[in-house]
């Protein structure tokens, strides 16, 4: 084993990954002995047993080949074999708008079929409320289709720079940069911040945007157990410099878990460690204002770093950093995923903007959200789920090893039900889960229904 493989190996098996309202589960990262050269080179596979059973991704992530595409063949029965089961659930495009209940092409019958949607990101229905789609329209039809170029050349609007303006407001931070997505907004501030040598220190189960970042900076990666005050701060006491980030998330991705903000801050402050709170699935749904978990703890002004996606609870897409207005200057010309990448179309600003506005006037999204919420963690609770830790609408619905995922997958979807089924790598291959996205928009018909057909297919496949 190289020495890279071996420091890679020693920072644990972390499963990084997120995946939701992307096109198929898979967002988060993967695991470190996975990226960045310290992936093991492996025996060759038989291509006469590419059984899904006796597999799995990991595997072909980590495998090198002697030729660079030598795994696409070794995946490629694999996949054949899942497929053959009816195992490969992901990437089926959907045909209407993600509100709760959709249709979908369904490649096992060669149909659309009518699903109910429990996998959108749709928290609060902005992405299909008539308002933001007629302010949409009304900018589509002056600017065009897309920005057309990056940021600090001709990329940048009238209505991008009110959007920073309003986030700075809203986030009460100085200042706001707007990023394509979220995954950039990350890897921008952690790949322009740190230097080798530096260290940031991550929850375990950190987004793959963050870990992403860190690494590309190439700094040293420092984890500790997820949500542990006490282990982070065993972490940052055996560190020799103080150029130092601690990043965490508000509501966990994978887990709808809160951090422990107040413990955190506070060790944060004693070891002078800087840190950065990615709000990813929190904003607009957690603190009085929407303004995040941070905000719900009364701790904002000891974050440093704002990090929020506007693809979540605002049913759009791009990213965010908040931050002092010098620090933003700073990462305007310098953060790489900025300033090389063509910045976030008008109106795609332009509805977000909107979205804000009718926010600020209007709580009763945010309170049938949390009414939904409480509603399904009550009824998995009540059918025998383990549903974690959850304290939010991210509800793992805990499975265990890989295979009973398959199966459980297979029969939700063949059931008329989405959710992010998920395992490496967004999660290690004996943690896996499926994921349910609550929003404003379910009624009780659809939470008791989604419920049904989830005990149905536990019960189907015991453990
Ligand atoms: C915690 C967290 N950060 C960042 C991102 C990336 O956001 P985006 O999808 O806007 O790129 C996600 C997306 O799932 C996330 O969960």
């Amino acid at each position: 084993m190289t020495s890279s493989a071996k420091k890679n190996e020693s920072l644990t098996s972390v499963h990084l990954f997120s995946i939701v309202s992307t096109p198929f589960l898979i967002t988060h990262a993967f695991s470190n002995s996975s990226c960045g050269g310290g992936a093991m080179a492996r025996e060759k596979f038989d291509i006469t047993n590419m059984k899904l059973e006796d597999h799995n991704h990991q595997e072909f992530i980590e495998y090198q080949g002697d030729d660079l595409f030598e795994v696409k063949n070794y995946f490629w029965e694999y996949l054949e074999d899942a497929i053959s089961k009816k195992y490969y659930i992901y990437g089926n495009p959907l045909t209407t708008a993600p509100v709760p209940e959709v249709k979908a092409y369904d490649r096992y019958t060669d149909s659309v079929r009518h699903y109910l949607n429990f996998s959108s990101y749709n928290y609060l229905g902005y992405s299909v409320h008539p308002e933001v789609i007629e302010e949409v329209q009304k900018t589509l039809a002056k600017y065009g289709t897309g920005a057309v170029s990056a940021p600090l050349f001709s990329g940048y609007y009238d209505m991008t720079r009110t959007l920073e303006e309003a986030i700075a407001d809203f986030k009460k931070k100085e200042a706001a940069l707007v990023f394509p997505t979220g995954y950039s907004a990350n890897l921008g501030v952690l790949s322009c911040l740190l230097k080798p040598g530096d260290v940031a220190v991550l929850d375990i189960l950190s987004h793959a945007s963050i870990y992403d970042g860190a690494r590309l900076a190439g700094a040293d990666i420092k984890i500790f157990h997820h949500n542990s005050p006490r282990h982070l701060e065993r972490v940052l006491k055996g560190l020799k410099t103080k150029r130092v980030i601690v990043c965490v998330e508000g509501v966990y991705s994978m887990d709808g878990d809160l951090a422990d903000l107040p413990r955190i801050v506070d060790i944060c402050r004693k070891y002078g460690a800087k840190i950065l709170l990615d709000e990813a699935h929190a904003t607009l749904i957690f603190g009085e204002n929407g303004r995040g978990v941070a905000e719900h703890f009364g701790v904002e002004d000891d974050i440093d770093i704002t990090i929020g996606t506007f693809s979540k609870a605002f049913g759009a897409m791009g990213g965010f950093v908040a931050a002092d207005r010098k620090l933003i200057r700073f990462l305007r010309v310098s953060a790489r995923s900025y300033i090389f990448s063509c910045a976030m179309a008008p109106h795609t600003a332009a509805g977000i903007l909107k979205i804000l506005a009718l926010y600020a006037n209007d709580k009763s999204r945010r309170i049938r959200l949390w009414e939904n919420t409480h509603y399904m963690h009550q009824a998995l609770t009540d059918a025998g789920m383990d549903i974690g830790e959850t304290k939010s609408q991210v509800i793992p619905v805990m499975v265990g090893a890989e295979m009973r995922l398959w199966e459980i997958g297979r029969r939700i979807y063949e059931k008329g039900l989405l959710t992010g089924v998920v395992t490496y790598p967004a999660v290690s291959t004996k943690r896996t889960r499926l994921r349910l996205s609550v929003c404003a928009d379910h009624t009780k018909e659809n939470m008791d229904a989604c419920v049904a057909i989830l005990k149905e297919a536990f019960d189907e496949v015991p453990v």
